[in-house]
């Protein structure tokens, strides 16, 4: 068990939209300074398991508890207002603006006095580097460089940095590293990391296993809208969280066979008959 204070809790969610059930009974907590990976098939109810969390969807039944306190978001405003951070794939950054405009997005700083305020491009630019330089990505020194230059990697960083700066408590990270490759993926892992000793709340969903044992300190595995496993790191092997998302199915061993046939055939995977 850990220590460490919840600052989210669901307690017996159940999210139907209409006829359709989608989340049944869902109880989670997502603690400050952990990182809760949300692991499961596609169509298992992840993403509205994280929207439940960020205020977009209502639960049909159960209750939402912050800081201990039961809560209703009126909608992600709300809960945004309240520290819960969602960052989308590509981080929901603007290709044509700089880097300093995307770091602040509506709350820019300013200098001058009534009409003669404008913005203060030097002072975003400044705080925008550096706030990305402290998380750990050190290939942002332009502020005005814009950020449809920059990898898919360094625009989770920036949109990561943007919501630790601005307060976040709890950070939802939906899928951020499966469009990435390798580096750029541990660019985000890193940042994850750096985020978690900050003492913020992480939720992670991710497919690959790797990504999640890099940086989970607490698992859920969801099949079907209903938690199938909830454990902590070191609790199961790599094998058995493999399989876990995979529904149960015997993936980890389907993976060696695979493995063996193709160091058996000079890397090739087999070949399914067309005829
Ligand atoms: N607004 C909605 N209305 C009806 N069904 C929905 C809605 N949102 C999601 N679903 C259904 O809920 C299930 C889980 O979807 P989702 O949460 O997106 O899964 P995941 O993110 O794990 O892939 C899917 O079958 C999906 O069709
Ligand atoms: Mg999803």
């Amino acid at each position: 068990m850990s220590d460490k204070k919840p600052v989210l809790e669901l307690r017996k969610v159940d999210k139907s939209f209409g006829p359709i059930d989608v989340l049944h009974e869902i109880s989670l907590k997502v603690r400050e300074g952990e990182v809760l990976c949300l692991l499961g098939d596609n169509g298992a109810g992840k993403s509205t398991l994280i929207k439940t969390l960020a205020g977009v969807h209502k639960p049909t039944r159960g209750e939402i508890l912050m800081d201990g306190e039961p809560i209703t978001f009126s909608g992600p405003r709300e809960a945004q207002g309240r520290g819960i951070a969602t960052v989308h794939q590509f981080g929901g950054t603007y290709p044509l603006m700089s880097v300093g405009r995307n770091f602040f997005m509506g709350m820019e700083p300013t200098k001058g006095f009534g009409p003669f305020r404008v913005f203060d491009r030097e002072k975003a630019n400044r705080i925008a580097v550096e706030e990305v330089q402290k998380m750990g990505i050190t290939r942002i020194t332009d502020g005005d460089r814009l950020v449809g230059g920059l990898s898919g990697g360094e625009r989770q960083s920036l949109a990561i940095a943007r919501a630790v700066y601005f307060g976040a408590r709890v950070l939802i990270l939906d899928e951020p590293t499966a469009a990435l490759g390798v580096k750029q993926a541990t660019h985000v892992l890193r940042i994850v990391n750096e985020a978690k000793r900050r003492g913020l709340a992480v939720v992670f969903i991710t497919h690959q296993v790797m990504h999640a044992l890099a940086v989970g300190d607490h698992f859920a595995v969801l099949i079907r809208g209903a938690i199938a496993a909830d454990f902590r790191k070191g609790e199961k092997s790599r094998e058995e969280i493999t399989d876990l998302m995979a529904g149960g199915e015997d993936m980890a061993s389907l993976e060696a066979q695979l493995e063996t046939y193709m160091d058996d055939h000079e890397g090739h995977p087999p070949q399914l008959s067309t005829s």
